[in-house]
């Protein structure tokens, strides 16, 4: 262990995970390249891009922007962990709908836009097409996909809550 190690202890896709880490280590590096959760992707590292989001406590944030220790002690959902949050399907309905919608093309951008949807109907079970728009908002498309990618929202939204 090198002697600037510190100790990172937090919850990841439901499994308590303690291990020690460098002290500037960002919380995508950890995801990544500690865990193998690679299903998020590092792209722009500025917070631009929203590919590298995460649920951190419910929320979506960007994994690129946030330093590990920043993040100690919480609660942590990737792209891995989001079929587990719905035991009784195989894939989250929201994972379900984009797969119906054909919401992807390449799909760099896929495991980021599901992160941010999922977070936008946990607090938002019925949003507004304009809602959705604002809520992904910091997500980008290079494949410019948004069409499938908005009707999948919805499409969630309404499986929901039937
Ligand atoms: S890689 Fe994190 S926002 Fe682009
Ligand atoms: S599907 Fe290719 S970047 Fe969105």
């Amino acid at each position: 262990m090198a002697n600037n190690a510190m100790i990172w202890k937090g919850s990841v896709n439901g499994v308590e995970r303690e291990m020690h880490i460098p002290p500037a280590m960002r919380l995508s590096e950890l995801l990544r390249d500690h865990l193998g959760l690679n299903g998020l992707k590092v792209s722009c590292e500025i917070g631009r891009c929203g590919s590298c989001m995460i649920l951190l406590d419910g929320a979506a944030v960007n994994s690129c922007l946030l330093m590990a220790y920043q993040c100690v002690g919480g609660e942590i959902i990737t792209i891995e962990g989001l079929s587990d949050m719905d035991k009784e399907e195989a894939l989250h309905p929201v994972q379900q709908a984009f797969l119906e919608e054909g919401a992807f093309q390449c799909g760099y951008c896929t495991p980021g836009m599901l992160i941010s949807s999922v977070s936008l109907l946990n607090e938002n079970p019925n949003p507004s097409r304009e809602e959705i728009i604002d809520a992904l908002s910091g997500n980008l498309c290079r494949c410019t996909g948004y069409g499938p990618i908005l009707r999948a929202v919805e499409k969630a939204a309404q499986s929901q809550s039937n």
